[in-house]
Formats: C-alpha cells, structure tokens, sequence
C-alpha cells in the first residue's frame, strides 16, 4: 500500500483526505515537482527544491517547509514506499479558504502533499525504438516557467498527441519550438545538440541541465538557442527530456521521419553516460544533493 504525506502526517493514501473548499482542487492554485530517486538516492535535490522556491515566490506562496525538512520527508517517503527507482511527487496549494474567490485569502494554511510511485525506466533497447510526436500550437500561459499545479492545457495538449498516436506533443509558440507538453525538446544539427533558453515560455527543466552538463563533458558541441519550426522540422535527432521519461528520442514527427527515422548517434552516446550516472546513484557511488 502506498503512504503518503500529507500535512504533517505519513497516510496510506487511501485515508488522505482534503477539503473541496483547498484553491488546490478550485483553481489549481499551487506549485509541484517531480524528483526521480534511484535506489533510495534523489536526483539533483538542491536544483529541485530551487526550482521549488521559485514557484513559490512567482506565486507569493510560502514555503512551509525548510530544505532540511523537504529532505527528511521525501527520504521518509522513498523509505515507506518499496520500489528500487521511485518518482516522488510533492504539492503545495494555497490551503483551504473559507470560500471561494478568486483574489488571495488573508490568512491560509497551505496544503502539503507527498507522494510516491514506482518508476521502471526503460533500458537502452526499448528507448531506442523511439516514439512518435506531433506539434501542436503552444496555447498556454505566458508564465511556463512556474512549475504551476494547473495544467489542463498541458493535459489538453498531450491528450491531442495520444489521440493522433504520439507519445508527445512539441509545443510551437510565435514560430518557435518551446518544449514538450510535459518535457523538455532538445534537436541534434550537424552534431551540435540544441535546445532552447530557459525564459517564461517553458519549464527549466532538471533534466535538461543534467543533460547538457553531461554532453559537455562528453565534448558535444551544445547551444541554447531559439528553434524555429522549420528547423525542429529537418533536425537530424529530436529528444524529450524529463524527470520520468528520462532522455526519449523522436523518430517520427507529424508522421514524418526524423532524420534516418531511427534514434541518432548522439542520443546513443548520451543514453549510455545518463544511464551510467543513474547506476553510480543508485549504487550510492556519488551524492546528488
Ligand atoms: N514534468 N516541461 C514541462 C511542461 C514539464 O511538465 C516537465 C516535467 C518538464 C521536464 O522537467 P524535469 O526534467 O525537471 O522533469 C518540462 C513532470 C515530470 C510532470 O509533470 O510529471
């Protein structure tokens, strides 16, 4: 039975419960985020809870919690749940309010919410197979930087790519590609691997960076820069990057080949060192924290 956390308190998740009146359920008033861990070890933590505090602030919500007491509670969780590899999923919402309006209550408690599911990450040979996506036209907010719990265009934009066949929609704002509807986009160019810049267009995605540092370190040529429709459209590799789908190479998009129409050369040398970084971590080689 899976436990939870839930205000203070480790749950099985059957017992959790909130009130309708939480601006979580109402109006999607609160933050999230996903942390991987690997045989019990979180990956990249300080980037996360980072990331956390700044959808916190974007959204004036306080963080209940300090960092030593977010790491006490997700390793609590990792423990009382048994998968070797898990993705852990933490919430904050603005609380219970006494009713609903829209504007800030003056006094809240937020709501904290952990929980845990089992994550079974694909080994080289399924990966490699690849998966389809189409692009859809990004329709969400102008604040994609917030790692915010209301996400029915993300819900919306997938649903349409499962529709069509394809494992993920790549979002295309003003021309440009932004990101998947719940991952990062990376294309490979003459072998110079690009994605784009951080800004409020898209999520500054964990994985991403871990990426990028670790082609860095691989001397693959990488640039963060604007990719234009057209470009996404004749890249010779497209890959998706995120916390549970780890590095996923595209081969067919808007039914189209990408490049060769089999994952590319520079997917296959960054998979290996990814998977090699996650094996030292699950091992307890190295500290991630
Ligand atoms: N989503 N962009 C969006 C819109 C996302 O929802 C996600 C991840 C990412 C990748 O970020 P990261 O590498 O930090 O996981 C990019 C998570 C996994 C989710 O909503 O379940």
């Amino acid at each position: 039975m899976s436990i939870v956390y839930l205000n203070g308190e480790f749950i099985p998740i059957e017992e959790a419960r909130i009130s309708v009146l939480d601006r979580g359920f109402l109006f999607g008033d609160g933050v999230y985020e996903v942390i991987p861990a690997y045989g019990g070890h979180l990956l990249r933590l300080r980037e996360h809870l980072r990331r956390l505090q700044n959808s916190l602030d974007a959204v004036r919500l306080h963080n209940p919690l300090s960092v030593q007491q977010w790491m006490d509670v997700l390793q609590q969780i990792i423990k009382r749940n048994d998968a070797v590899d898990q993705s852990v999923y933490l919430h904050i919402s603005r609380g219970v309010a006494a009713k609903r309006d829209h504007a800030f209550p003056a006094e809240t408690r937020p709501t904290v919410f952990v929980m845990s599911n089992p994550l079974y990450p694909m080994d080289k040979n399924d990966l490699m197979q690849g998966v389809a996506a189409i692009t859809l036209d990004d329709i969400r907010w102008r604040a994609c930087n917030i790692k915010a719990t209301a996400l029915l265009a993300n819900a919306m934009l997938r649903q349409q790519a499962v529709d069509a066949g394809a494992a993920e929609a790549i979002l295309i704002r003003d021309g440009y590609a932004t990101e998947g509807a719940a991952s990062n986009v990376f294309i490979v160019r003459n072998n110079i691997l690009i994605t784009p810049p951080n800004s409020p267009s898209l999520l500054p995605g964990i994985t991403r960076d871990l990426v990028l540092e670790l082609a860095q370190q691989q001397g693959i040529a990488c640039d963060e820069r604007a990719i234009s429709e057209s470009e996404l459209k004749h890249a010779d590799e497209i890959w998706l990057t995120s916390s549970t789908r780890e590095i996923l190479p595209v081969i067919t998009l808007d039914n189209h080949p990408v490049g060769k129409g089999v994952s590319g050369p520079i997917w296959h040398c960054m998979i290996d060192v990814f998977q090699d970084y996650k094996a030292k971590l699950r091992r307890g080689d190295m500290r991630d924290e």
